[in-house]
């Protein structure tokens, strides 16, 4: 399956009229079968999606666009990436990794990275959405002196695949949700890495809870690569914004890191492949 073939729980059709006759046989859906309707709400969802689930779906992802409530998104965005949907993106994002892990792309984070971290009060880097694993394999041979590397994911799938291919002993993968990992594992000392859109899944109270904690345990450092929506300003916006057809989230992630106590050390913006990134290293001490 390729990554334009992937069915996205939070999509809906872009035809006006199509949209709405979904919509409105969802409503009549969830007031016949309410408890269905809950389940699906919760991503509690078969393993493919029919046409059943997108009529159920459907009043869940507009109200929630409508509403500006996007925490109502957040569990089917965990569906899909715990699903096999995403262990088919994972093997076809390999082939961009070369493409976006340059010196001039998302690799420009390195450098700020490895000065943040190398004043030697860092041992772990916690990669959350680790996916392939190949940015946080590359990232143990540029950080060597790091103790241990923890990949996190949702795909049980692929964090299979990632251990039976690790080489580097410092190096493990975990199959978690970081908004319950990290509170539970995180240590004094750790630095958090997201790299191409990973806390876009997250709802921005689970971002928050998560800048929060980490400042609580310092040393610590957040580094994260997320794509924003044009005309977003991550630093002064208060509330995040979904942006794109799957409905991920922009959010405001300087002001959060700003405001959980952490100070941003670096920050970047890049455009290619047709989304705005924003690259940030901020710690806490
Ligand atoms: C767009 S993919 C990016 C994957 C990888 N970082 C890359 O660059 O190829 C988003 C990733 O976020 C992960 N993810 C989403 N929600 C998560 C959660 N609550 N806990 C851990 N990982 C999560 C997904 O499993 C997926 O691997």
């Amino acid at each position: 399956m390729s990554i334009a073939e992937i069915h996205f729980p939070t999509m809906l059709p872009s035809d006006p009229l199509r949209r709405r006759l979904l919509v409105g046989a969802g409503r009549l859906a969830r007031r016949v079968f309410p408890e269905q309707a809950e389940r699906a709400a919760r991503g509690e969802l078969p393993g493919e999606l029919g046409l059943w689930q997108r009529v159920l779906l459907a009043p869940t992802v507009d109200d929630a666009e409508r509403s500006g409530d996007l925490a109502a998104l957040a569990p089917l965005h965990r569906w899909l990436w715990s699903s096999g949907q995403a262990h088919a993106f994972h093997e076809e994002a390999r082939e961009r990794f070369s493409r976006w892990w340059r010196a001039d792309r998302h690799a420009a984070i390195v450098g700020p990275l490895r000065e943040a971290l190398e004043a030697g009060r860092f041992s772990t880097l916690c990669e959350v959405g680790t996916g392939n694993g190949l940015v946080l394999t590359a990232l143990a041979a540029q950080l060597p002196f790091l103790r241990r590397l923890v990949g996190l994911d949702l795909s049980e799938a692929q964090m299979a695949r990632n251990r039976a291919e690790a080489k580097d002993p410092r190096l493990s993968f975990e199959v978690a949700d970081a908004a319950v990992w990290l509170p539970a594992h995180a240590e004094p000392g750790w630095a958090v890495l997201t790299n191409a859109g990973v806390f876009e899944y997250f709802a921005q109270a689970q971002v928050a809870a998560l800048f929060e904690g980490l400042a609580a345990r310092s040393p610590s450092c957040v580094a994260l690569i997320e794509p924003l929506a044009e005309g977003f300003d991550p630093e002064r916006a208060v509330a995040s914004r979904p942006y794109n057809a799957e409905k991920s989230f922009s959010h405001p992630y300087v002001a959060m890191l700003q405001s959980a106590g952490f100070r941003v050390r670096w920050r970047a913006e890049q455009r290619f492949d047709g989304v705005r990134w924003l690259l940030v290293v901020a710690t806490a001490s």
